[in-house]
């Protein structure tokens, strides 16, 4: 186990994904599998990194990329990188310094840091420890009081964009977790919410449905976004789109900007890959729109693969987590670092010099 005080990167880290297989040795089994897992029986974990298999790169030659680079603008925000840290919840689960050290390597790496409404640390900690770049992914709350509250919050601690997550009105637990027996640890709390009545209960007459009735009876509809973007000044984006449908609606109500999701596979077992969705969409809302994906990403030509199929950037969670657990700040760092060189091997053996380069005549369908 590395000394959280004093961390350093494992000699056998070569590559991003390496991160997985030493979290697999570092973290206890059940945090693990809490982590790794999906919902459900992993049906659309296991989609999502497949989907990656079904491309190969084209490498061309003698192309002069001497002057490339991976710069982008997302909004009116300039990244050197399209890789932005995906909101992921509980993160001192991982590292005793939770999303601090994740917020501190996202500035280090000048990496924009979606910070969950779940986080295990103060939004406003995480908001000091970040750098320019940094948005707050909401969930909305049962009332909306709470939400108002949570949306203040976030714009006094200078988040510059909101992500409202909205596939996760439903929670299915994770096979894979409880086979392992994980329970989240006492210091592990979603520290921001403590103040609101998220344990409330509902009265269930003997005819209601637990479902309907019960879970979906706080789920966010139209009205709510609608109400959410009359609230804030801040640009709203939307995570958790897969359907073409609902990207053209919400890209029609003013919605920022897209992230392709399926929640890594920890919502809807069964949904399609986020890659295999993204062509369709990207096709229904032009070439323009703000889109970004997430799912599966585990390498820098996984990441070339998603800018060819339509994406402006990408969003990583579990490699997150994985590097975060393994050496802190410093891994998470690292992780980034090694993601953007991958992206730009690639890049630079399929003759590609600029992220605008970047498209679908660069990839075979292989299966
Ligand atoms: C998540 N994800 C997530 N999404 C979100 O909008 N709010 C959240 O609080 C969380 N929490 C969370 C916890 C854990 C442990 C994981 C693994 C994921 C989903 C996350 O933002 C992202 O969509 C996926 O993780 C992307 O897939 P990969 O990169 O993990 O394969």
């Amino acid at each position: 186990m590395n000394n959280p005080a004093n961390p350093v990167i494992p000699p056998d880290i070569r590559c991003a994904q390496d991160y997985e297989f030493a979290a697999q040795r570092i973290m206890a089994e059940p945090s693990y599998a809490y982590v790794a897992g999906g919902s459900g029986r992993d049906l659309t974990v296991a989609a999502n990194l497949a989907a990656f298999a079904q491309w190969s790169v084209y490498p061309r030659v003698l192309r002069d990329v001497s002057d490339g680079h991976t710069r982008l603008k997302l909004g009116q925000q300039t990244f050197l990188h399209p890789i932005l840290l995906a909101p992921v919840a509980f993160q001192k689960l991982a590292h005793p310094a939770g999303e601090i050290d994740t917020a501190r390597a996202a500035c280090a790496m000048d990496a924009c840091m979606v910070c969950s409404t779940l986080s295990s640390c103060l939004l406003e900690d995480v908001a000091h420890a970040a750098g320019p770049h940094k948005w707050f992914q909401l969930y909305f709350q049962a009332n909306r009081d709470d939400t108002r509250n949570l949306l203040a919050r976030a714009e006094a601690a200078g988040f510059g964009a909101i992500v409202v997550t909205l596939d996760a009105s439903i929670q299915v637990p994770s096979a894979r977790a409880l086979q392992a027996g994980f329970r989240m640890p006492p210091d592990c709390v979603a520290v921001n919410l403590q103040a609101t009545n998220a344990g409330e209960t509902i009265e269930l007459a003997p005819d209601d449905s637990r479902i309907f009735q019960g879970a979906m009876r706080a789920a966010p509809t139209w009205s709510d976004l609608t109400w959410l973007m009359a609230e804030t000044s801040l640009p709203v984006w939307v995570k958790g789109v897969l359907h073409p449908d609902d990207a053209l609606a919400l890209k029609a109500a003013g919605v920022a900007g897209i992230v392709v999701s399926n929640h890594g596979g920890r919502s809807l077992d069964g949904a399609p890959a986020s890659l295999t969705v993204l062509p369709a969409i990207r096709a229904v809302v032009g070439d323009e729109y703000p889109l970004l994906l997430d799912g599966g990403i585990r390498s820098g030509a996984d990441i070339f693969k998603v800018l060819a199929l339509g994406a402006n950037a990408v969003l990583v969670g579990r490699l997150q987590m994985y590097a975060l657990s393994v050496a802190g700040a410093l891994g998470v760092a690292h992780m980034i670092k090694l993601l953007r060189e991958e992206l730009e091997i690639c890049m630079a053996q399929a003759g590609c010099a600029t992220l605008a380069e970047i498209n679908s005549n660069a990839l075979l369908r292989s299966l």
